[in-house]
């Protein structure tokens, strides 16, 4: 894994600070964009947070996840359909294009419904995915997703991009499938991470609450928030 190009340099000039201007840091880091919303960020301090106890975890995971949602389908097309008000007939909009929500399992389904309450339409897949401890390779366990793949806008969700191993791995079976338009929406990602999805797959965005320091030794996220799935199931 390559760490010290000029991007991961940049990368952690700037380190974490909330709406950084990710356009600034150029190469393999433009195809990251920062939430910086000041209640997602505002969430994500207390999901940091040592203290925060699994429930309220889970539920600022959901809160948060639909803020960000929220951001990343603004561009989404729309059609007109014409509706019966209780006084006349008018036309509206709706959404054009199916979506199709993947959470890596297990961490990602902590933010399935903060994407269902605002796209309840959404077909769901899943994706089972561990990170093997010692090697930091991702293993790959279970994979079920939805016939409307191909045409779908696709949100890969998993709360953490460390190595990015397991984040390239699940877009890799997503294309394999026939996915071709998919979103990957993390809460925090590594500069490492965002290097190698990029790298991997430079068409997919990637769209993050932060953008922390670096790995530890054992490919932890630092600042982070610690082990995603262990924090909201309580493990
Ligand atoms: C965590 C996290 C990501 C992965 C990120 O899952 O939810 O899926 O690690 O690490 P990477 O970028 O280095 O691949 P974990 O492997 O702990 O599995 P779990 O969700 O089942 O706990
Ligand atoms: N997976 C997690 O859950 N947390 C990290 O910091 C890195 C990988």
């Amino acid at each position: 894994m390559k760490k010290n190009g000029p991007e991961l340099a940049e990368a952690r000039r700037i380190e974490y600070l909330p709406g950084i201007s990710t356009s600034t840091l150029g190469g393999l880091m433009s195809n990251l964009h920062i939430l910086d919303h000041p209640l997602i960020q505002s969430k994500l301090t207390h999901l940091r947070n040592v203290e925060t106890p699994n429930h309220n975890f889970r539920l600022l995971l959901e809160e948060l996840t639909a803020f960000m949602v929220y951001e990343i389908t603004r561009n989404y097309a729309l059609r007109e359909v014409e509706v019966e008000t209780p006084l006349e007939r008018t036309v509206g909009k709706i959404l054009d294009v199916p979506v199709v929500l993947v959470p890596i399992l297990r961490a990602g389904t902590g933010m399935l419904h903060g994407v269902l309450n605002l796209v309840p339409t959404a077909k769901v897949g899943h994706i089972g995915i561990y990170r093997d401890p010692k090697t930091l390779q991702p293993v790959e366990y279970y994979a079920k997703l939805p016939p409307e793949l191909p045409e779908a806008q696709v949100i890969l969700v998993d709360p953490m991009l460390a190595t990015g191993g397991s984040a390239v791995a699940a877009v890799d079976i997503i294309k394999k499938r026939g996915g071709r338009k998919v979103q990957f929406l993390c809460l925090v990602a590594a500069p490492e991470g965002v290097e190698t999805f990029s790298r991997a797959h430079p068409s997919v965005p990637i769209y993050a609450a932060a953008l922390d320091r670096q790995l530890n030794e054992h490919g932890y996220i630092l600042p982070g928030l610690g082990d995603a799935g262990d924090r909201i199931f309580g493990t």
